[in-house]
């Protein structure tokens, strides 16, 4: 993924944490409906699992990624992955497609992106993304920025997430030139393969790292505490996703 500096992508955690970020692909890929011979950017393409699933399709893919440790997984997968920026997109009208699931969540400057985005796809590709949208994770937001100002620190500014509206990211697009074709807030609950715990350990590393190591655990546990009666039950815990999928065409 693409990220604030404080946050560190480990492809074995990120493998037993989050692979159901890849898993729980598929409507973002019906989206894309890709086709053999495509040339096609992954914007964010973290350990290149969903990648491969793309160039398995018959896809000329590209991957890139801010992690370097992510994208010596992707190209362990036999991808051509690249750590680029996805502010710093170094792509000219090459692509027919550029893709990304749930890494724009964490560019900050979304017009520059954008406009990287643009640049990169032929005239009449297509942009098509799925990322957190407006709502995205509030509980869990909400509990770490109460346990951090009890701490005297302020959550919000140690924020590296951006989950816009669809009004938001859409007015975006448009200001670039890009013709909408669809854009949905999709709420999505989405079941943890272990706890929330685990979950703020390789996701909100950012809110975290301020705190010293030695008081992290207690930190993490109060986060815990709070969120167990609203986001855990008999089959285990859940995250509060919602997510902003939409497709946009470069105009020719
Ligand atoms: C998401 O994919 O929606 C997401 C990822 C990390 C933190 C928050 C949300």
């Amino acid at each position: 993924m693409l990220m604030a500096s404080s946050q560190n992508w480990d492809p074995q955690t990120y493998a037993r944490n989050a692979r159901f970020v890849s898993d729980l692909a598929a409507p973002v890929v019906e989206l894309l409906a890709p086709r053999p011979r495509e040339r096609i950017l992954d914007l964010g393409c973290g350990d290149g699992v969903l990648t491969a699933k793309l160039a398995a399709l018959g896809c000329e893919m590209v991957g890139v990624d801010s992690s370097a440790a992510q994208v010596e997984a992707a190209r362990g997968l036999g991808i051509d992955a690249r750590v680029m920026d996805g502010e710093r997109l170094e792509f000219d009208a090459e692509f027919d497609a550029v893709f990304s699931n749930a890494a724009l969540h964490w560019m900050r400057r979304r017009d520059v992106v954008i406009a990287g985005v643009w640049r990169a796809l032929r005239p009449g590709g297509r942009f098509v993304a799925e990322m957190g949208g407006f709502g995205c994770v509030a509980k869990i937001k909400n509990a770490l920025i109460d346990a951090l100002r009890r701490r005297g620190l302020d959550g919000e500014a140690l924020n590296p997430w951006y989950f816009p509206t669809v009004a938001d990211y859409c007015a975006r697009l448009g200001a670039r030139g890009f013709f909408l074709e669809y854009a949905a807030l999709i709420p999505r609950p989405t079941l943890l393969p272990g706890d929330v715990g685990q979950w703020l350990s390789t996701f909100a590393q950012s809110f975290i790292a301020p705190v010293q190591a030695c008081a992290r655990a207690e930190l993490i546990g109060e986060v815990e505490a709070a969120l167990r009666p609203h986001l855990c039950d008999a089959k285990g815990w859940w995250a509060d996703y919602v997510r902003l999928r939409f497709r946009a065409t470069k105009r020719r």
